[in-house]
């Protein structure tokens, strides 16, 4: 973390979790033990479902409430499909884009995440854009190819002003709902090489200004020396993001001096 150029930001990712009266019961048993005082910035990424409640539910401690994806198009005959400025109506502040999961069972190519990136932009919304590797792109030595690829193509023609306050989650594939945690050097190599793909295209002053997260199985254990290093700027959370005591501790550590 740097908190002197950069926010700290811990998401939860809540995926397809959680109905309208799990999310009352989360609330009712965050707020008596959300760390108070010296905050690093909290969001939730909920089921769209519940966005305009959560916002409501999670003002009190300070919670943001994101959305888990959005349509790249501002209206249309895609049923089924929520735009940003819907997202951004009901009261959300962020929206994941482009979650390997997303990239997995639904197709979305770095093509599809760019134009995404620029809706969620246009309509006020602070987008979180997913990158990694597989296992095997790893192992081939692919991965910061990779990466930087992908930062530029989710990027692409996006204003200088803007890519200021997006935030970048890197997560790793093999690392995402297994159990297998990137080590903090990996992690923190991978960010700042995420970091200088910034600078080259954009200038130190915006790349220092990035947040840059971590994700893929971030807990209440690892999540300390996670957030040592210097270029992880907080984490995006899928599993431990769905039990408020393991949520706080994470947050607890990113509170850390
Ligand atoms: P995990 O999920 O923390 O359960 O690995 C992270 C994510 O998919 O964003």
């Amino acid at each position: 973390m740097n908190r002197r150029y950069r926010k700290t930001i811990i998401a939860g990712n809540w995926k397809m979790n959680n109905t309208l009266s799990q999310t009352k019961t989360f609330a009712e048993e965050i707020k008596p033990i959300m760390p108070k005082g010296k905050w690093c910035n909290v969001v939730l990424c909920v089921p769209a479902t519940n966005i305009q409640s959560a916002v409501r539910l999670f003002k009190d401690c300070h919670i943001a409430i994101g959305a888990e994806t959005c349509h790249e198009l501002d209206h249309g005959a895609y049923t089924g499909e929520i735009t940003a400025a819907m997202i951004k109506e009901a009261g959300a502040k962020y929206v994941i884009i482009g979650h390997s999961e997303r990239r997995q069972y639904y197709n979305e190519t770095d093509f599809t995440v760019n134009k995404k990136v620029h809706a969620a932009i246009e309509a006020g919304l602070i987008p979180i854009i997913c990158v990694g590797e597989s296992l095997e792109q790893r192992e081939l030595g692919v991965t910061m190819e990779l990466i930087a690829y992908q930062v530029k193509c989710a990027l692409a023609d996006v204003a200088p002003e803007k890519v200021r306050h997006i935030v970048i989650a890197y997560e790793p594939l093999w690392a995402i709902g297994t159990g297998k945690t990137a080590t903090a050097e990996q992690a923190g190599e991978v960010c700042q090489a995420i970091r200088t793909v910034i600078r080259k295209q954009y200038g130190a002053h915006v790349a220092r200004s990035v947040t840059i997260q971590y994700g893929g199985s971030m807990n209440a254990k690892n999540a300390e020396e996670l957030l040592a290093q210097p270029d992880v700027d907080g984490g995006l959370i899928g599993g431990a993001a769905l039990k408020p005591a393991d949520f706080v501790k994470i947050i607890e550590a990113a509170n850390q001096e």
